[in-house]
């Protein structure tokens, strides 16, 4: 049995409020449970968006009475909470600024309105950016003038880690984190259609988009500058992802510890690789409190199929259906207690911590 640290997802769209038919803080958590996950921090995209207090308590209550694991709750950036946020960091996971095209209402398109949250977010909490391409250059640019920390969201291309890696060697506080559907995947894999009508299109959809087979042999070449990996969890339900108007993001909290796992089998990848990218790194990133007597137990031999039959997630579908793995969680030890063993669930909602509390 291999036996990993409480692993970190600092990139989780938890749904609750406003989407608790996708998921919800119950089974957001749980299903970072099944995926050896002991801390998830929720993005702000809800509905409302978690964007000043009122917002932020109804998240944080929810979370509070339903929560299996540890959590924490982004803010999001918008045209006018740059003072409000600042005040509210140290309650939050961080701030979340949606500078592309995403799901939900938070974008900011004019830069003007990133100046007052470069210039109020204080520097010991986290700025989560979602920036893409050129967007990341201007980001990376009002880190460097305004002298903040910032951390990049999902990176997937080639031209954007290269940028990261100048930016670092630079000494420009970036740091970043890249998805498991983003190394496994390209714009050409075939996904598995499941249900009947426009499988295909929908289920493909995801912000950042998948790429190019060179953008994800950039991504490998250039490990040494990912420093986290995080899943971008962003479950719809297969209805939803088969419809006219698909909406974008995938699944990921049960599946990324069975593909790492696999790329080590494959020594494409080392177990400290995994420590260093879902524990250590994000701890120090997102300032996270320590864990005590809390571990995740792996059978590293057992090979499975990954099937969404099996997943816990409300979602009901999973791109890697069909999937060979190697590698499966079987028990998870949170602060102490036995949260889940063999498929179950052993831990009472509400067990969850706040990383803020
Ligand atoms: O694919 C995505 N899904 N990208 C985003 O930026 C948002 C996310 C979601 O909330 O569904
Ligand atoms: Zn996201």
């Amino acid at each position: 049995m291999l036996k990993l640290p409480g692993l970190i997802d600092p990139h989780v769209h938890v749904r609750e409020p406003g989407g608790t038919h996708k998921e919800d803080w119950a089974t957001a958590t749980q299903t970072a449970l099944a995926g050896g996950i002991t801390t998830i921090l929720g993005m702000p995209n809800t509905q409302p968006p978690i964007f000043d207090e009122a917002t932020l308590n109804l998240s944080l209550d929810s979370a509070k009475d339903k929560a299996h694991c540890d959590y924490g709750q982004y803010l999001g950036a918008g045209p006018d909470n740059a003072d409000i946020v600042a005040g509210l960091a140290n309650k939050a996971a961080g701030l979340k600024m949606y500078l592309d095209s995403t799901f939900g209402e938070l974008r900011l398109d004019d830069m003007s309105l990133w100046t007052p949250h470069f210039q109020k977010f204080p520097k010991t909490f986290p700025m989560v950016m979602h920036s893409e391409s050129r967007t990341m250059a201007a980001a990376i640019l009002f880190s460097a003038i305004y002298d903040h920390p910032i951390h990049i969201a999902h990176v997937s291309l080639k031209e954007e880690i290269l940028l990261i890696k100048a930016a670092k060697e630079k000494g420009i506080k970036v740091t970043c984190e890249v998805c498991p559907h983003h190394l496994f995947l390209t714009s050409d894999s075939p996904l598995p259609n499941l249900g009947e009508g426009l499988g295909v299109r929908g289920r493909k959809e995801v912000r950042p988009r998948l790429a190019t087979q060179e953008d994800v042999n950039a991504l490998w070449e250039n490990m040494n500058v990912i420093d986290c990996f995080a899943t971008d969890h962003a479950p719809h339900t297969i209805e939803e992802k088969d419809s006219e108007t698909p909406p974008p993001g995938f699944p990921g909290l049960e599946t990324i510890l069975p593909l790492l796992l696999t790329a080590v089998s494959d020594s494409r990848l080392t177990i400290p690789d995994i420590i260093q990218k879902m524990h250590t790194n994000p701890r120090k990133i997102f300032n996270l409190p320590e864990q005590p007597e809390t571990w995740v137990e792996v059978d590293e031999n057992e090979t499975y199929e990954i099937k969404a039959e099996n997943q816990f997630t409300k979602c009901g579908w999973t791109p890697f259906e069909g999937w060979k793995v190697k590698g499966k969680v079987k028990k998870v030890v949170l602060r102490g207690k036995t949260a889940f063993e063999d498929g179950k669930f052993l831990v009472q909602a509400g067990y969850g911590k706040n990383v803020r509390a």
